[in-house]
């Protein structure tokens, strides 16, 4: 399974590149937009640098003809830049265009499995099913993630599941479990993910024993 950092500060991607454990970042513009008024192109060339991995760059416009100029202008910007198109009709239409002029394309914000087979056929590198934001409305993140891993496999579909919109290391875990190609998180639950009471309550002991032993 690969991780990807939800992201776009590059602080959090820097720690995380040290730590060993991204294979790629996902923005989107709500992410960018926190920020504040960086150049998007300079961005994500600079996210590019420190991560070798996909960096997934997703367009604003609405229409395909604006989709298709953002996507292959962002494509441009570093071989491992991954155009993010919105799962709507000309989202579909520029994925396939896309695809077909060798950018790969994440087709994000899935909900449904319908919507899933869609951008598989559509060519998509990868589907991003939000999990947190299904669960919010008292939907089953996971449930859906499952049904994509397990339709995809029937056909051996090349688009990879890439499971969106995690919330605790609970989503990481089950995301794993189910089969999802890749998990992107926040650098928070990265840290969760690291981080056990157990752990730090047994070193310190680990370490107390060792003091008293006269060292
Ligand atoms: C995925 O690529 C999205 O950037 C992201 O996972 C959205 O997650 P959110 O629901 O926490 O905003």
């Amino acid at each position: 399974m690969k991780f990807f950092l939800d992201t776009a500060n590059l602080d959090e991607i820097r720690e995380a590149a040290a730590l060993g454990l991204i294979d790629g970042v996902t923005t989107n513009p709500s992410l960018v937009a926190k920020e504040g008024g960086v150049d998007f192109k300079q961005h994500v060339a600079a996210i590019c640098e420190i991560v070798a991995g996909d960096v997934s760059a997703e367009v604003t416009s609405l229409d395909l003809e604006g989709m298709l100029r953002e996507g292959r202008e962002y494509a441009s910007v570093a071989k491992n830049v991954v155009v993010k198109c919105p799962l709507t009709m000309d989202g579909l239409k520029a994925t396939r265009q896309l695809t077909s002029e060798g950018i790969r394309v994440n087709v994000t914000l899935c909900f449904s499995a319908a919507q899933a087979i869609l951008a598989a056929k559509a060519g998509a590198a990868y589907i991003s099913p939000f999990l947190g934001r299904l669960d919010d409305t008292g939907q089953n993140g996971l449930e859906l993630l499952a049904d994509i891993v397990e339709i995809y496999r029937n056909y051996e579909w090349k688009t990879e599941v890439l499971a969106a919109s995690i919330r605790s290391p609970v989503h990481v875990i089950e995301a794993a479990r189910i089969g999802a190609d890749v998990a992107t998180m926040p650098f928070k639950v990265m840290e969760q993910l690291i981080k056990h009471p157990l752990t730090d309550k047994g070193l310190e002991q680990f370490l107390a024993d060792w003091r008293k032993g006269g060292r």
